[in-house]
């Protein structure tokens, strides 16, 4: 199926593919989808944002990465029926294969309707296609978490948030099990105020885009760089070419995978106002010569050049 970047994308179904906010992940040859459920009615939060209440985080899978297969909600509201709150906002879930314990662990953004509790959620499940049960809603390192993504290495991963009321990026190391921090973390963009992290590493480098905080709104994209994931970043401006390339084509970054040596960054273009007709592009990051600096130029539809 034929996808086009920047609208929503339709799932084999024909329906409108529900995983905002999300991620790809491969697992054995195959490619899962996750993001966030919005196909609700949008409503003001108590703070005067605009939102859809926590419907379910979805998962699809494909093997072509555009004709994806519906497998439904891998977390519900009930699987967070153990919180004493009703669960309003779940955000930016992220999953990764943890090979020494044979689970997939499933990080999320956990909040209250007015932003104020900035939590992570993790839940486990022994299939990539949930059901994924909870296992902890906690602030780690004590820290606020909003926006977030995990970064795998090997075996180790890490969870990347936004924190200090999104002034800083912290890179927290993850225990052996996924399912906590060990304590040790790094600040970097301090004093940036930047959300929306994705992170890729190359041969030399780790590469990360990050949005500003607008909200629903698109803002200016920024790359930064570093050697090594526990010191502070090289701030390198925006990667962003041609038109609109300030506003992130009307977008905003959620995740970069690689496929075949090309890494790819996945967008979501908010609707603000009709948050379950948002809609989605992934495209291709192109390195430089030298390997210190990377463009993304849009292109029309994915896996296809401009
Ligand atoms: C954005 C953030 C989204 C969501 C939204 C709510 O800044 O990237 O994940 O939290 O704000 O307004």
């Amino acid at each position: 199926m034929r996808q086009t970047n920047g609208e929503i994308w339709k799932d084999t179904k024909g329906q409108d593919i529900q995983a905002h906010g999300g991620m790809i992940m491969e697992h054995q040859d195959i490619y899962y989808w996750y993001g966030e459920n919005k196909a609700g009615a949008n409503r003001l939060s108590s703070i005067g944002g605009q939102m859809v209440d926590f419907i379910g985080i979805s998962c699809y899978h494909s093997s072509n990465l555009t004709d994806w297969y519906d497998d439904g909600l891998v977390l519900t509201p009930e699987s967070l029926a153990s919180l004493k709150e009703k669960v309003k906002i779940v955000e930016r879930p992220k999953v990764i294969y943890n090979k020494k314990m044979q689970k997939f662990v499933l990080w999320f953004h956990y909040d209250h309707d007015d932003y104020s509790y900035a939590a992570a959620g993790v839940a486990t499940s022994s299939s990539p296609t949930g059901p994924f049960e909870l296992v902890k809603v906690f602030h780690p390192n004590r820290k606020d978490v909003r926006d977030m993504t995990l970064y795998q290495e090997n075996e180790k991963a890490y969870l990347i948030h936004s924190s200090d009321f999104n002034k800083t990026m912290v890179i927290a190391e993850l225990t052996d099990d996924y399912l906590d921090v060990t304590g040790l973390y790094t600040k970097i963009l301090v004093d940036q105020e930047r959300e929306a992290p994705a992170i890729f590493r190359t041969k030399d480098y780790y590469f990360m885009i990050t949005s500003g905080t607008t909200g629903w709104k698109p803002n200016e994209a920024l790359v930064s760089r570093s050697t090594h994931l526990n010191i502070p970043a090289k701030i390198l401006g925006n990667p962003l070419t041609g038109k609109d390339y300030r506003k992130t084509f009307f977008g905003q970054s959620t995740y970069i995978f690689q496929k075949d040596n090309q890494f790819y960054l996945m967008l979501d273009h908010w609707k603000s106002t009709d948050l379950r007709h948002s809609g989605y592009s992934i495209l291709p990051i192109v390195l430089s010569e030298d390997g210190k600096d990377v463009t993304i130029p849009w292109t029309a539809h994915p896996f296809e050049t401009a």
